[in-house]
C-alpha cells in the first residue's frame, strides 16, 4: 500500500527542519567562534531549537496515525490475495524505512552540531583566575603608599578623623589595590586581631576599600562612632575592631594592611592584606 501524500509531506518538512537546524547550529558555531554577536546568536538559536521542534513535532505526528480505525473480527488465515498484499505493503514500507534512517541520521546531526555550539559559551567564563583573586600588588613587600596622583603619604599628611585613598606605588590603576588610610583619634582604643598589634602607625590603620559583600568601594566614615559605611547596601565596619561587619550583609571584615614606615618616615605596606580583597568567591580559603 502506498504511503499517503500527506505523510511523505511532512517528513520532508521534518527533514527540511532538520537539515535548517543543523546549518544554524554551525553558523551559531561559527559566530561564537569569531567572538559572539549577540543579535545573530539569538537569531541562530531560534532556528536551532525552532527547527529541532518543528521537526520532532511532524514526526511525531507521522509516528501516530491521525484516522480512527475499526478492525473488523475476522477468522484467523490469510488468503492468497491478503498475503500477496501484505508483501506489497511491506516493499512500500522499506523506502519509509529509509527516510526514517535519514530523518534520524538528520536529527542526529542537528543535536550534534547544537552541542557543538553550547560548548563555546564556556569561553565567556573568561580566563582561569590562578592567584590573581588573592594577591595584590602589596605581596611584593615594603611597598610604598602613594595618593592617586602619585604622591607618598606621610602621617602628618592625614589630619585626626582623616580618610583618604592609597594605593601601591606604581599600582595605581589596580582594581584590586584601593585602601582606606584612616587616622583615628588618640581617645579611640584600636583593639588588634591576634598578631596584627603592630600594624598601624600613630593611630593611623589601613584597610581595603572593597566592601566584602559585593565589591562596592567603602568611604563613607563617622568619625566619632569609628564606623566605615558601604553606600551600596549600608553594611558598616567597625575600624577600631579590625573593621568586623557590625551591620548590614557584608559577613567579612574588610582585609587589613600591615603599615610601616620609611626612613624618610613615608608609609608604607610590610606586606599583602590579611585577606582576599572584595566579596568571597569559590575557593577563598581565609
Ligand atoms: S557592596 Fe557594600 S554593602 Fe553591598
Amino acid at each position: 500500500m502506498a504511503e499517503p501524500d500527506g505523510d511523505r509531506r511532512a517528513e520532508t518538512l521534518a527533514a527540511v527542519s532538520f537539515g535548517l537546524a543543523t546549518v544554524a547550529a554551525l553558523a551559531l558555531v561559527v559566530v561564537f567562534w569569531r567572538g559572539g554577536q549577540p543579535q545573530a546568536e539569538g537569531l541562530l538559536l531560534g532556528v536551532v531549537t525552532g527547527g529541532l521542534g518543528v521537526g520532532i513535532v511532524l514526526w511525531a505526528r507521522l509516528a501516530t496515525p491521525q484516522d480512527d480505525v475499526t478492525e473488523e473480527r475476522h477468522l484467523a488465515g490469510s488468503t492468497e490475495e491478503q498475503v500477496s498484499a501484505l508483501a506489497s505493503d511491506f516493499g512500500a514500507g522499506g523506502a519509509a524505512f529509509g527516510r526514517r534512517r535519514l530523518l534520524v541520521g538528520l536529527l542526529a546531526s542537528a543535536g550534534a552540531a547544537f552541542g557543538a555550539a553550547l560548548v563555546f559559551p564556556i569561553r565567556s567564563l573568561g580566563p582561569r583566575p590562578g592567584k590573581g583573586f588573592k594577591r595584590t600588588a602589596y605581596g611584593d613587600g615594603r611597598v610604598r603608599l602613594v595618593t592617586a596622583d602619585g604622591r607618598p603619604v606621610l602621617v602628618d599628611d592625614l589630619p585626626l578623623d582623616g580618610v583618604v585613598t592609597v594605593w601601591p606605588e606604581g599600582h595605581t590603576g589596580d582594581g584590586d589595590a584601593p585602601t582606606l588610610l584612616i587616622r583615628t583619634r588618640p581617645d579611640q582604643t584600636l583593639r588588634p586581631r591576634p598578631g596584627r598589634r603592630d600594624w598601624t602607625i600613630e593611630g593611623v590603620v589601613a584597610y581595603s576599600k572593597l566592601c566584602t559583600h559585593v565589591g562596592c568601594p567603602v568611604g563613607l566614615y563617622q568619625a566619632a562612632a569609628g564606623l566605615l559605611l558601604c553606600p551600596c547596601h549600608q553594611s558598616t565596619f567597625d575600624v577600631l575592631d579590625g573593621a568586623r561587619p557590625v551591620f548590614g550583609p557584608a559577613a567579612r571584615s574588610l582585609p587589613q594592611l600591615p603599615l610601616g614606615r620609611n626612613a624618610q618616615g613615608e608609609l608604607i605596606a610590610l606586606g599583602d592584606f590579611s585577606g582576599p580583597v572584595g566579596p568571597g568567591f569559590w575557593d577563598r580559603d581565609r
